[in-house]
């Protein structure tokens, strides 16, 4: 169901390979290809190995040949270029970076360094690389995986597109909309073969429980209160990761250097009707002697909280092919179901960190 990564990409280097996205992305491509695959990662407070150790035992000798893990921030300057030389990729996914915006909100250093600085650096290493290495620039591309949240929010009407204005509103989306435009301005200046793309919100097994779907079913499933921000009429737009993963696949196998492509799944739902899902899903597979939803508790607003998300995904079916292929429904469950059945590794991810 998921597309197969063209076998001219025989080395992929991914940044963000032990986060949520990048993680689920890693472990498809060990699966689905021969490729080599190089995570770099700083591993953070947001990174797990766990999902990876499970193909690590599923794949054996093959995993040890064609997986490495380095550890490394990129935020420091000239620490990524020895590993491009080195490894010498044909692609990279760039999905590094400080992700939580409740986090932003308090340490937009970390955001700034990470998200803008890193991207700096990443991109003058590929510059370096590059030149270093002349013959790979016909087949190479660099991904930068973005957010819809660059765009800032919308009312009650309208699609965010690719031609949509940056109006970014919080530390994390205005450190992510940086970093495109320094994506954008590199292609454009230095030739750098670089793709952007701008994805809704994710949501699926391994993400860590800070985000509004782990944390409700994690909260419901030990009967705290579910806490919503505000009146809990903010919409946003999910998208379940494999789909998501699918979309960045196709885009390194058909994508256009120098474009951006919009990757969503017409999922728009308001936290309120999502929590409320959740609560349904979990009163059939944990009941308790009340309906879940007398758990939620609503709290004061996030400051710059964006009301409405919504993608426009018609220009990727347009150019490429590609189309959302999940169900909403059936992958919150299954989603539901997975936090249930891993209650273990959500706790000790929390105890570690
Ligand atoms: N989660 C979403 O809903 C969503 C939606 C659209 C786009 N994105 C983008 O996708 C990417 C991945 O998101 P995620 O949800 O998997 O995030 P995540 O927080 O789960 O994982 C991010 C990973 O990047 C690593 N990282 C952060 N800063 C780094 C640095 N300076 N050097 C090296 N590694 C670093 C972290 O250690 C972590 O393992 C991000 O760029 C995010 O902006 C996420």
């Amino acid at each position: 169901m998921i597309a197969k990564i063209s076998t001219k990409y025989k080395t992929i280097l991914i940044t963000g390979g032990a986060g949520f996205i990048g993680g689920n992305l890693v472990n498809e491509l060990l699966l689905s290809s021969n490729s080599q695959i190089i995570n770099v990662d700083k591993i953070g407070y947001a990174s797990d190995m766990s999902k990876i150790e499970i193909i690590k035992k599923q794949l054996g000798a093959d995993f040890q040949k064609r997986y490495e893990l380095i550890k490394l921030n990129l935020k420091n300057k000239n620490v990524l270029e020895p590993i491009l030389n080195k490894y010498q990729p044909d692609l990279i996914f760039n999905l590094a970076a400080e992700s939580h915006v409740d986090k932003s909100i308090i340490n937009p250093l970390d955001f700034i360094e990470s998200n803008i600085t890193g991207t700096f650096n990443l991109l003058e290493s590929v510059k370096s690389y590059l030149k270093k290495f002349p013959d790979k620039n016909n087949n190479f591309k660099l991904i930068h995986i973005s957010t819809d949240e660059v765009f800032g929010s919308l009312g009650k009407n309208g699609l965010f597109n690719e031609n949509s204005q940056y109006k970014p509103n919080s530390p994390y989306s205005a450190s992510k909309a940086s970093s495109d435009h320094l994506v954008r301005a590199w292609q454009k200046t230095y030739k750098i073969p670089a793709i952007i793309t701008n994805c809704s919100n994710n949501f699926g097994p391994w993400q860590y429980p800070e985000k509004l779907i782990p944390l409700t079913i994690i909260r419901a499933c030990k009967l705290e209160p579910i806490k919503i921000y505000g009146d809990g009429e903010n919409i946003r737009d999910w998208i379940y990761v494999l789909d998501h993963i699918d979309g960045l696949i196709s885009v390194a196998n058909y994508g256009s250097k120098g474009e951006t492509y919009c990757i969503g799944s017409n999922n728009r739902i308001s936290n309120n009707d999502l929590v409320e899902k959740i609560c349904k899903i979990l009163d059939k597979l944990k009941p308790h002697n009340k309906p879940h939803t007398k758990l939620i508790n609503y709290v004061p607003d996030r400051p710059g909280h964006d009301y409405r998300y919504a993608l426009d995904a018609n220009f990727i079916k347009k150019s490429i092919g590609w189309e959302s292929k999940f169900n909403f429904e059936e992958t919150l469950k299954l989603t539901v179901e997975w936090y249930l059945n891993n209650q273990e590794w959500s706790k000790n991810l929390l105890k570690v960190k």
